[in-house]
């Protein structure tokens, strides 16, 4: 949901740190290439770019946006300030963190941050160690004095926007709500490249944004309840925090030695940087604890569906990996890594629950990583342009089994049905609001029309800048082969 990515900007000029140069220059050439939107067929890069729509590039913004959400009843902390006679002017993550009354040191226990270097949440590819996503919360306790609210705000950079959940004081019912802000690079011609979005550039310096609640999102491909309700209206919303109890695998935090290694790859590219509106020492603080602790509170611990155990999943892999000879690993050596793991990824892929987290500690490949790092540092130094930042979100593996594991791509050689259900089955089940457009198509297929298996083989050949392309790419990406065999099933 990212702005519009400049076009050809991210041609690689050498610069001034020659040494890693040559190193990265193979890497980044395969992101040069110009990309024609109106290709036919699709070649598969075009699907798998970085760049994506904004899916609430139509909605209403500014004081319109703001009459839309506040008419609404309701009484929350984010109602009480963005619904307030004089409506504040916001212009960065920090400013916003401190009109919403988190003070500007962590106090531990009660206020906190929690970053996490993998996320099956709302923008799955955006996420790693080099560009992690964040959550500052506050502990919900309503029976002290004065009681306290609960608020979590996430928030990824390259996205433009920030989420919240938030307590209604009325019928004390969980609300979401998304703001989506702009910057000056939306309004150039040029529109924003990787120096504006993935990097402090984008967690200041505001030009306008607008706030939308859950009822504005829900037939968009970020609408919160798919996740935070899966089973539809009327049935419980909850928090979600899918690696619950220690050793929080994916997690970011120094008390833990897959933590560790995972800040390592963090402050290699951004030493001690402000990140999400913290400084450096309050990020060097994370605590993924924090936000299990606002699940305990808020009563949510038990909710969590298809839980990830990750110390007896972290146990098989460390046995898995001991067993393993260099070499001889088979094409899906990451599918038999665990067994526990392996149940909750195919509980997943069956529609029964959103994605499971990969079940190795970290999701990038090493040379990319190391290449991407390298550019951040550069970057950072005054070593390399602002023009000549690559993508930094660009250090997936190309592994499709891989892929597959973290929940962002299609499994290799699953039979067709299965594949439809395991890319459309999050967004398109029966459990949906019939009321919603989105309703029009279902992985149950018999309940479909010929038409509407027609608008879906429509949509499948949609090149992914395309708002309509489904599935849409910021969440999952199928190659040529299986989006053919999704529509040979279709055309059945
Ligand atoms: C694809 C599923 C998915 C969607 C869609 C989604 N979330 Fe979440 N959300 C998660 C998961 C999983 C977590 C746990 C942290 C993580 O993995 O990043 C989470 C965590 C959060 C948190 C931190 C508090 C908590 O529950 O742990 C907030 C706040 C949040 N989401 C808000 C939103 C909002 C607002 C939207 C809609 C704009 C949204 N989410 C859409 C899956 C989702
Ligand atoms: C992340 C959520 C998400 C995923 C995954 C997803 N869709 Fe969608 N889909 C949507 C949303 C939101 C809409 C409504 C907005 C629109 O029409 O583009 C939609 C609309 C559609 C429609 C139009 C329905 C109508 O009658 O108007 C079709 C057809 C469709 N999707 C097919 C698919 C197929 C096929 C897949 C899997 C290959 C898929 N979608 C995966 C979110 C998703």
């Amino acid at each position: 949901m990212s702005a519009t990515f400049r076009r050809g900007r991210t041609r690689w000029r050498p610069g001034k740190a020659g040494a890693w140069l040559s190193a990265l220059s193979l890497l980044l050439l395969c992101c040069s290439a110009q990309v024609n939107d109106t290709a036919d067929p699709l070649p598969p890069e075009e699907r798998d770019r970085l760049r994506w729509p904004d899916p609430l590039e139509h909605a209403p913004r500014g004081e319109a946006q703001r009459e839309r959400l506040c008419a609404r009843d309701g009484d929350d902390p984010l109602r009480d300030l963005f619904c307030a006679q004089e409506p504040p002017s916001i212009t960065g993550i920090a400013e916003l963190q401190d009109a919403l009354g988190f003070p500007e040191y962590v106090i531990g226990g009660f206020y906190g941050m929690a970053l996490t270097g993998h996320s099956t949440a709302a923008a799955p590819r955006s996420v790693s160690a080099l560009n992690p996503r964040a959550i500052v919360f506050q502990l919900e306790q309503l029976r002290a004095v004065p009681p306290m609210e609960l608020l979590a705000v996430g928030f990824v950079r390259g996205e433009q926007t920030v989420e919240f959940v938030v307590r209604d004081r009325v019928d004390s019912e969980l609300r979401f709500y998304l703001l989506k802000y702009r910057q000056a690079c939306n309004d150039d011609g040029d529109g924003c490249g990787p120096a504006d979005l993935l990097t402090p550039q984008t967690e200041q310096g505001w030009t306008e944004f607008a706030l939308y609640g859950e009822q504005d999102l829900q037939n968009t491909v970020v609408d919160c309840l798919s996740c935070h309700q899966p089973d539809g209206p009327g049935t419980p919303k909850f928090l979600r925090m899918q690696e619950l109890k220690t050793p929080w695998t994916h997690w970011l935090f120094t008390g833990t030695e897959g933590g560790r290694l995972l800040f390592d790859d963090y402050r290699a590219a951004h030493g001690d940087e402000d990140f999400a509106g913290r400084s450096g020492d309050q990020v060097a603080r994370s605590h993924p604890g924090g936000l299990e602790l606002v699940a305990v509170y808020s009563n949510f611990a038990g909710a969590q569906p298809n839980e990830f155990d990750g110390a007896a999943i972290e146990a098989e892999v460390a046995l898995s990996r001991q067993a393993a000879v260099e070499g001889e690993r088979p094409d899906d050596w990451v599918m038999q890594l665990s067994a526990t793991w392996r149940l909750a990824y195919e509980r997943a892929r069956r529609g029964e629950a959103i994605p499971a987290p990969y079940p190795e500690l970290r999701v990038t490949d090493p040379d990319k990583l190391a290449a991407m790092g390298a550019a951040y540092a550069a970057y950072r130094a005054g070593e390399l342009l602002p023009e000549d930042l690559p993508d930094i979100r660009d250090v997936f593996p190309d592994d499709p089994w891989q892929r597959a594991a973290m929940g962002f791509g299609g499994e290799p050689g699953l039979p067709a049905q299965e594949l439809l259900v395991q890319a459309c089955a999050q967004c398109h089940n029966s459990r949906l609001d019939p009321k919603l457009s989105r309703a029009g198509f279902n992985v149950e297929l018999d309940v479909l029309s010929r038409a509407q298996k027609d608008a879906a083989i429509e949509r499948l050949r949609l090149p992914g800048s395309d708002i309509r392309a489904m599935p849409p790419v910021h969440v999952r990406v199928l190659d040529v082969e299986q989006r053919a065999v999704l529509i040979e099933l279709l055309q059945q």
